[in-house]
């Protein structure tokens, strides 16, 4: 135990047995998971005989640092190991997802914002192979930026990522959107062509401030422009086992959203900034780590959900 765990269990009272790590006790013949429930046994899910046409995610929070871009590039990987063909579409003007993945986005002509604002282009021509089997990406950069101003005046301006994928839908199983940290036109665009919705949350104080507004958005999206999108779950990221703090912020998370919240939980873990800079998903980076483990075990997750086939 943490002598900041013991502290914070003296001041809250709390008798729980924190010197134990989560996802190592037992309930009965079941493990109990980090999010307090009995953690099922994921299978390994099947190779796919056919592929396409792709399930549609967003990732999304308008919080910024929660993990979006992680978790897209990450779940991603693993979900490309399982034999998904899984297209990454870079929806924020920060362009982490690309530059994550090695591509250099200040060099790039074309990118996600010109098959947004412009005609004639070939999003084929856009997509670039990662040096990851199965996994290609849509880049962007400081240029999409604009977009959302450009974009104001368009007919129909809500649904036009929606077309600009379209043309690729039945090259891919999963289609994984890293949006912005906004609820702007972009991340309209973006709920509005997926048919899910993981919304990571950070194990921090105040992690659930502005979930209750993304829920909002995501019901007037559902009503008014895409009645097959449904919230794929929660993920709780940035989990730190060994402080209460952690705990109870998945606690709560869970009380609230119940079924909701994803079973698997990704620890914080210097990987995965290690991994970044590298440009490289944590699943080819560090494989063997339990951050990868974490993403295989979300990306089966997904799978027997019905997340992604
Ligand atoms: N589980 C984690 N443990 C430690 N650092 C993380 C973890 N997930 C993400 N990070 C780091 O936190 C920062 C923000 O994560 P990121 O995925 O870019 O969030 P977002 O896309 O929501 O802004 C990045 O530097 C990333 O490397
Ligand atoms: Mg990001």
């Amino acid at each position: 135990m943490t002598s900041e765990a013991t502290r914070q269990d003296a001041a809250t009272g709390s008798s729980a047995t924190h010197d134990r790590l989560p996802g190592t006790e037992t309930a009965g013949s079941g493990q109990i998971g980090p999010t307090g429930r009995p953690l099922p046994d994921f299978a390994t899910p099947p190779p796919l005989d056919r592929h396409g046409p792709a399930r549609v995610i967003a990732m999304c929070n308008q919080k910024g640092g929660v993990g979006k871009t992680t978790t897209t590039i990450n779940l991603g990987a693993a979900l490309a190991e399982y034999g998904r063909k899984v297209l990454l579409v870079d929806f924020d003007p920060q362009g982490a997802l690309s530059v994550g993945l090695g591509i250099p986005t200040h060099q790039l002509d074309v990118t996600i914002y010109n098959l947004l604002v412009e005609r004639g282009h070939d999003l084929r021509d856009v997509i670039q192979k990662t040096r990851v089997e199965n996994l290609d990406v849509v880049p962007a950069n400081i240029d999409l930026s604009a977009a959302e101003v450009q974009l104001v005046g368009e007919v129909a301006r809500e649904q036009i990522l929606a077309r600009v994928l379209r043309p690729v839908l039945d090259d891919y199983d999963v289609v994984l959107i890293d949006c912005q940290p906004s609820l702007g036109l972009l991340t309209v665009n973006a709920l509005t062509a997926a048919h899910g919705v993981v919304i990571p949350l950070e194990c921090e104080f105040f992690a659930m401030r502005g979930v209750a507004l993304l829920i909002e958005t995501i019901d007037k999206i559902t009503d008014r422009l895409n009645p097959a999108l449904s919230l794929d779950g929660i993920l709780a990221t940035m989990f730190d086992g060994r402080t209460l703090h952690s705990r109870e912020v998945v606690r709560s998370v869970v009380d609230h959203f119940q079924d909701k919240v994803f079973h698997t939980v990704i620890s914080r873990t210097i990987k995965f900034p290690d991994a970044t800079l590298a440009a490289e998903p944590i699943t080819s980076y560090a494989s063997t780590h339990s951050g990868a483990e974490a993403y295989r075990q979300l990306a089966r997750e997904l799978i027997s959900r019905g997340g992604a086939p």
